[in-house]
């Protein structure tokens, strides 16, 4: 059972004052326009042109990944290539539910599941220092790519392939590679098709960052043990307490509204997520990218320049109390804070009664690091609300399957919601769109549009008159 409590007191200006505070009234100020985004998100779920939304229901999908899955044992690697949505996403479940140490652990106690690596980056030494000390042989890829152009991903890809032919022979292809790409659309899926490579499917309707609950990240969590079909049953559960349109009681929407305010009345341009658990870290990365690339856009859906956007940072409870927690309690108070609780941990970790030997750490002795790990978010909720700095808090009572689902699935529905309060296009990316053609026009593609592209960015360089020191 998904068991998530959303506590947005410290947010509010009855607490932390007028000054930095979001008031009730305000809040309920919005309600109108909550129904009618409702509404409009609604209207895009049931004509199917926003996919994400009922991706929880898909159990045909799990129990094929399953299937295609429980085959993989054989192997002793399981490597990604992918980045931005088609790779935060099976990070961010590896990293919540799989064991803190799963490639550490021996093959039996992985349960003779793969070790996970995700190569998201174009960076030669993450590739080739794996491919230095990984047996080949008992390495499947799995190439996710929505588009099949992005040149991060595919040129990692062309490495393999060669590879793969050059020291297993061609028709390695298909045993030593899976494809999560479109059903139709893209450079990807006539290679995998013509190679015999087994293939997933991201949906046309289904954006990279909204993807987690597609093959992109259901197979490689399934290939890590991880029991997909409790992810998304959390992930229906959430669906049910977000599809009602009253904003104060919807999780998601009254999040959104919460951040939406902070950020255009109260200049809290900065949205900081602080997880106190470990595990937890990369949700605030996967979340990131999607607050990010989301909201951060130049015009509003009337054309109008906008230049909407908070700006995301992760941080992590309660390492970050030791590096960014000065700053964000005395420094500019332009931020609101989202700190992910856990109740209960999956281990625990008692401090001895025995050790006495240093008489002021006795305060420790006794108590669990869980307790420790919880007293240090209450003290952070509290050194902000002295600040007068808004936060919230998201409360998993521990760490399940059903309620990292639900917790990914409440962040997309406010996001998705938030979309609309900033009035701007939630599911686009004309930035990273923009980034990857003058990539590909930099590395010689020629295609007409990128001969303008280039021109462009050696205009730009000529501008760089001065010698680098
Ligand atoms: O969210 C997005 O749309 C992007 O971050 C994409 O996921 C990213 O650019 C990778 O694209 P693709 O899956 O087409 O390789």
């Amino acid at each position: 059972m998904m068991t998530i409590r959303f506590d947005y007191n410290a947010a509010l200006a009855d607490v932390v004052g007028p000054k930095h505070g979001v008031t009730v009234k305000a809040l309920e100020a919005l309600r109108p326009r909550a129904r009618t985004i409702h509404e409009e998100l609604l209207a895009r779920r049931k004509n199917a042109s926003l996919g994400f939304f009922d991706l929880p229901y898909d159990t045909a999908l799990v129990k094929e990944i399953e299937r295609y899955a429980a085959s993989l044992r054989k192997f002793e690697n399981f490597v990604v290539l992918g980045i931005g949505g088609s790779a935060l996403g099976p990070v961010c479940l590896h990293t919540a539910l799989a064991h803190n140490y799963h490639n550490l652990a021996p093959a039996k106690a992985r349960g003779g599941w793969p070790r996970l690596f995700v190569l998201d980056n174009s960076d030669p030494e993450i590739l080739m220092r794996l491919l230095e000390i990984m047996d080949l042989k008992r390495t499947l890829f799995n190439v996710i790519s929505k588009s099949g152009y992005t040149s991060e991903t595919m040129a990692q890809f062309i490495v393999i392939v060669e590879m793969l032919k050059k020291k297993l022979g061609a028709r390695s292809l298909g045993k030593h590679l899976v494809a999560t790409t479109d059903a139709r659309k893209g450079l990807l899926r006539p290679f995998a098709d013509a190679n015999g490579m087994t293939s997933f499917v991201v949906p046309d309707n289904v954006g990279g960052r909204f993807s987690v609950f597609t093959a992109v990240g259901l197979l490689p969590a399934a290939v890590a043990g991880l029991p997909i079909g409790r992810i998304l049953a959390g992930a229906r559960e959430m669906d049910k307490r977000c599809k009602t349109p009253n904003l104060m009681k919807n999780p998601a929407y009254l999040n959104a509204a919460i951040h939406y305010l902070a950020d255009t009345r109260k200049g809290k341009h900065i949205s900081v997520m602080m997880p106190y658990s470990n595990a937890l870290k990369d949700v605030a990365d996967w979340y990131r990218q999607l607050w990010a690339e989301s909201l951060g856009k130049a015009l509003d859906t009337r054309g109008r320049t906008v230049h909407a956007g908070q700006t995301p940072v992760k941080a992590l409870g309660a390492t970050d109390q030791h590096s960014q927690v000065q700053l964000y309690v005395e420094g500019p108070n332009d931020k609101i804070f989202t700190l992910v609780q856990v109740e209960e941990y999956r281990a625990s970790c008692p401090i001895p009664k025995r050790f006495k030997a240093i008489p002021e750490l006795g305060y420790l002795e006794g108590h669990d690091m869980a307790s420790l790990l919880n007293a240090e978010l209450l003290a952070t909720e509290f050194a902000l609300y002295k600040a007068h700095r808004p936060s919230v808090r998201i409360i998993l009572d521990a760490i399940t399957p059903e309620n990292v689902g639900g917790l990914l699935y409440m962040l997309e529905v406010q996001t998705a919601f938030a979309g609309g309060l900033y009035n701007i296009n939630a599911f686009d990316q004309p930035g990273v769109e923009e980034g990857k053609k003058a990539t590909a026009a930099l590395m010689g593609r020629g295609l007409p549009e990128d001969l303008h592209e280039a021109a462009e960015v050696r205009g730009f360089l000529k501008k760089k008159t001065h010698k680098a020191l």
